[in-house]
């Protein structure tokens, strides 16, 4: 029997189309898909969008659409900027999806009469951006310190979830690492938190009509947050994959998920994920992205100039995973150019260009061993470290042939040159090997290449 795997990304609202920061956190979150199917495990990789809720009410508005037609627009945008990015998530979970609606009622239900739903009256503040109710100490002169915006102020009907009964229990669960929240600073904020005692939520709306009706009163509709959340528990077709081993998501939604996330489940008599991962934030040349500041990133437009994987491994190496980073273009290009074309890219091509001269072959490479450093930098979510890793062989032997003036060495001592050929044959293919979850389609390529011993430039020059 193959050990589960089940790994997940926030789903992101489709208010806007998808951006570089939506795109880092599904590349993280494929690589380790990827990584852990190549160790044998049954994987399961799930990510979505989230539609419903009155920042997408708002946004279909804006445009003249009615919010059903607005998302089914949106949402495919995501779906195809994962293919472009090559993101091999096994399921796609839509909020708006029939089997989603019907299952967040039913796990609603459950929780009602569990006795931990009543109903009441919300008065108080609320940032549509955030989608989250906000108290005084959450505001700044009544605005949100996140998006810069006025909150709303509101007063309606809800049913609140007995979010204060559990703060003991998740504290517990927090502090042992039955749940464990990573990295440790993020660990340490959410425990001061919840040690300021935790207050009800409400878990539906009265003036948000886009929603999920609650299936006891369909005068309310479902809080857009515990429809979003319970994704995780709808979206896979069997419960085998329960508990998730990995929550990935940005540090500003950190709070739904180790505090409301793990109650939720507590109410429903369900086990914790066994670990959150919060990562940072990207802003674009040192500013916030925003789109007053038309400074928004498309990833597909850097697909289309600098290739997928180069997308995927810039992201990765360039910021070391779980802090904040700044993404510009001229980073992007210097990094293609340095570390994809001329370290990768070249070693490769001067390897096989003079193992084709000699007719060294590369068939009878032996079997790679697997780099346990590497692998163990992956589980800890270290992309950069590993990836750094991975380019001390490349560097290594890129020196290594300026040093011995390997191409004289082919005319001048064909039989120590074949030597050092099958070497670096040997030590490119492990290269591929262990680039694979990082850059699935070069470490193909790379391997296809040393197979059949025809050579391809791998990075273009832009
Ligand atoms: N819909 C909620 C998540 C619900 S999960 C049950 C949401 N959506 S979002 O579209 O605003 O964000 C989706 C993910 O993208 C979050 O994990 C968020 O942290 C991440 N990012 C959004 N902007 C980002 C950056 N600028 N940089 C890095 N990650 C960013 O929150």
């Amino acid at each position: 029997m193959k050990n589960k795997y089940y790994i997940t990304t926030a789903i992101d609202y489709v208010n806007d189309a998808p951006h570089i920061g939506h795109a880092y956190e599904k590349i993280a979150a494929d690589v380790l898909a990827r990584y852990y199917r190549a160790m044998g495990n049954d994987v399961l990789f799930q990510t979505g969008t989230d539609e419903h809720g009155l920042k997408v009410t708002r946004a279909a508005k804006e445009v003249g659409q009615i919010p059903a037609e607005f998302v089914d627009i949106q949402a495919k945008k995501f779906e195809s900027a994962w293919q472009n990015l090559n993101i091999s998530f096994d399921n796609f979970v839509r909020t708006t999806a029939p089997g989603h609606e019907k299952k967040v009622q039913e796990y609603l239900t459950k929780i009602k009469k569990a006795g931990k739903i009543y109903q009441g009256k919300y008065a108080g503040f609320y940032c549509v951006a955030c989608e989250e109710y906000k108290s005084e100490d959450q505001m700044e002169a009544g605005y949100c310190p996140v998006h810069k915006k006025p909150c709303e102020k509101i007063s309606e009907e809800v049913y609140f979830f007995k979010l204060s009964e559990y703060g003991r229990h998740i504290e517990q669960a927090i502090k042992s690492d039955q749940m464990k929240i990573e990295p440790e600073a993020r660990k340490n904020e959410v425990l001061s938190f919840i040690g300021q005692g935790l207050k009800d939520v409400a878990v539906s709306r009265t003036h948000v009509k886009w929603g999920i009706p609650l299936p006891w009163d369909q005068s309310h509709t479902t809080y857009v947050w515990f429809d979003a959340l319970l994704n995780y528990l709808t979206g896979p077709k069997t419960t085998d994959f329960w508990p998730a081993h990995l929550h990935l998501i940005g540090k500003d939604i950190l709070r739904f998920h180790a505090v409301i996330w793990p109650a939720i489940l507590m109410s429903l008599g369900l086990e914790l994920p066994k670990k959150i991962f919060a990562h940072g934030y990207l802003s674009v040349n040192g500013q916030k992205m925003s789109k007053s500041l038309g400074n928004v990133v498309d990833p597909n437009v850097l697909v289309e100039k600098y290739s997928t994987d180069a997308v995927r491994y810039f992201l990765l190496a360039e910021i070391p995973f779980g802090e904040d980073g700044d993404f510009s273009e001229s980073k992007l290009q210097a990094r293609y150019e340095s570390d994809l074309a001329n370290e990768l890219g070249n070693l490769v091509m001067r390897v096989l260009t003079l193992s084709n001269k000699l007719k060294v072959k590369s068939e009878k490479l032996k079997v790679t061993t697997k780099n346990s450093k590497i692998d163990s930098l992956i589980e800890k979510l270290k992309f950069s470290e590993a990836l750094t890793e991975i380019w001390k062989d490349v560097k290594a032997m890129n020196a290594e042939i300026d040093q011995t003036k390997l191409w004289d060495l082919v005319k001048t001592d064909k039989e120590k040159a074949k030597k050092y050929l099958e070497n670096y044959l040997e030590r490119i293919k492990t290269v591929a090997e262990n680039l694979t979850p990082f850059m699935p389609e070069t470490a193909d390529k790379i391997k296809k290449q040393l197979k059949i011993g025809k050579t391809e430039i791998l990075f273009p020059k832009k």
